[in-house]
């Protein structure tokens, strides 16, 4: 079978995408796939030389704007180009931090309190309450990725700059509640009968700070724990409001669903990503591993569960 790994892109999370793509054509390849890597700038140049690729379908390691927004798969619905992971639709909805939590709380998934800040209404007098209720507040892109463009604050003073760098993105910020506690990720993956279920939680653990792109892509710079060390108890709660949150979004495969644990043990999911990340420092892969499979029958499970 031979697949092309689509990575790159036009998105803040470009460099991401290309470690990403890198890291699935290196697996599939070793697990006898034929591979081409490429690098998408344009869609429409994408879909002219599709034919010429000669291939079974694509594997999406395309990271935020429309790698992961639903665009490029409902482009690819349209021409019959199969393609990794969740549809359209629910790219669409996961991507949109303030829908996907809207469809989490209908589906009895905690999330924590939120508002939307924009130029018109940057709501400075509610960012002022949270602070004073929750001692620090989260600014990000409402559809961002990576944590490119977030800051945690605690004092309103930096309350502007926060906006402004989230605005540099998109015209929407997303402002939430800190929640003061422990990070945690729990990846989802469907069965051959399309039921889903949770692989082991991942307790994330930075060094220094919260877990921001650095953080994030620097290796050696955070402590990861999975099978997470939480109670059993955490464990199984945050493994069911993983698989509710998957569902709630629609998603379809795989997903991953991030949440944040509070000291006193309250569970809140922050979001949904359908096209998480698969570089050398990345979660899935961790616990797919954790859970006795490679990372190369990981990707072989997901591209035979999307194509099927
Ligand atoms: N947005 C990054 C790639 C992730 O979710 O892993
Ligand atoms: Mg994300």
């Amino acid at each position: 079978m031979k697949i092309v790994v689509l990575c790159g892109g036009t998105s803040p999370e470009r460099e991401v995408s290309l470690n990403s793509g890198r890291a699935v054509a290196e697996a599939l390849s070793q697990r006898g796939f034929g591979v081409e890597l490429c690098d998408v700038s344009s869609i429409s140049a994408f879909i002219k030389k599709w034919p010429a690729h000669k291939a079974d379908g694509t594997f999406i390691a395309l990271h935020g704007g429309w790698g992961e927004d639903g665009r490029i798969q409902a482009v690819f619905d349209a021409f019959g180009i199969r393609y990794t992971g969740s549809g359209p639709e629910a790219c669409m909805l996961s991507m949109d931090k303030t829908a996907a939590k809207f469809a989490f709380a209908a589906a009895g998934v905690p999330v924590p309190q939120g508002f939307i800040a924009t130029r018109e209404d940057d709501g400075a007098a509610r960012a002022e309450k949270f602070l004073a209720e929750f001692g620090g507040i989260i600014v990000k892109p409402n559809g961002g990725g990576s944590t490119v463009g977030v800051t945690r604050l605690s004092d309103i003073s930096d309350y502007r700059a926060a906006l402004e760098l989230a605005w540099r993105s998109e015209k929407r910020a997303l402002v939430e509640e800190f929640i003061a506690g422990e990070e945690v990720t729990v990846p989802v993956m469907e069965g051959a009968d399309g039921r889903a279920a949770a692989l082991p939680a991942i307790h994330i653990k930075p060094k220094v700070g919260f877990y921001d792109y650095k953080n994030k892509y620097t290796p050696g710079s955070t402590e990861y724990i999975c099978p997470s060390d939480f109670p059993e108890k955490i464990n199984s709660q945050l493994a069911e409001l993983a698989v509710k949150a998957h569902n709630a979004i629609g998603c379809r495969c795989y997903s991953r669903i991030d949440f944040r644990v509070s000291e006193n043990g309250a569970i809140y999911a922050l979001e949904a990503n359908t096209a998480p990340g698969m570089t050398t420092t990345s979660l899935v892969p961790k616990s797919a591993e954790a859970n006795g499979m490679s990372f190369g029958e990981f990707l072989a499970e997901i591209i035979k569960l999307s194509f099927s």
